[in-house]
């Protein structure tokens, strides 16, 4: 059976999204970044801090390439998984990729208080987030399913996706 895939960038409700869906179909969630975390055994911000981004990229790469098959998963990656777009293209091979977006105002509100996130460090934290997007934007915009965030509660968006992947299953 198909996976669903969530991509997107930080604070666009990947994990939460991700989370009901699990509840809502019964099919079992994978996270990229915790699946990285088991194999590092360190948290992410240690990868990062002592390793650097590019091995955390290597571990990234890895994982998507493992994960690029129908199991009928959900399946929820981190922000950055887009980099490479050969992530996404071996991700697809396994379900249907959707993208959320977020604004820029939402994404900060729902990042606020984070240390968990090694990139968003930093105190400016919304020229980050802008500077991230602008040069993300193309590859989050080649994904062919976007899915807007803004005002809607993460029920809404897990219950669009529901409907765009039962439709798809059943055409
Ligand atoms: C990253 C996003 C994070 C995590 C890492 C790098 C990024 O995941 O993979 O901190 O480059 O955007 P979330 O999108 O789940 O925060």
């Amino acid at each position: 059976m198909q996976n669903i895939i969530l991509v997107g960038f930080m604070g666009t409700g990947k994990t939460a999204v991700a989370n009901i869906l699990n509840r809502k179909t019964g099919m079992p969630l994978l996270d990229t970044d915790t699946i990285i975390e088991q194999r590092a055994g360190k948290p992410i911000t240690a990868i990062f801090a002592e390793d650097g981004e590019p091995a955390f990229r290597v571990l990234e790469n890895q994982v998507a390439a493992e994960l690029a098959k129908p199991s009928g998963s959900i399946l929820s990656t981190g922000g950055g998984i887009v980099k490479n777009p050969a992530n996404i293209e071996l991700l697809a091979k396994g379900g249907i990729v959707f993208c959320l977006q977020a604004s820029v105002d939402e994404i900060l509100r729902r990042v606020e208080g984070d240390t968990t996130r090694p990139l968003l460090q930093t105190p400016d934290r919304r020229g980050k987030i802008e500077s991230l997007l602008t040069e993300r934007a193309p590859l989050y915009a080649a994904i062919p399913h976007q899915i807007k965030t803004d005002g809607k509660t993460v029920d809404q968006v897990a219950d669009e996706i529901l409907k765009f992947y039962s439709s798809h299953l059943s055409s």
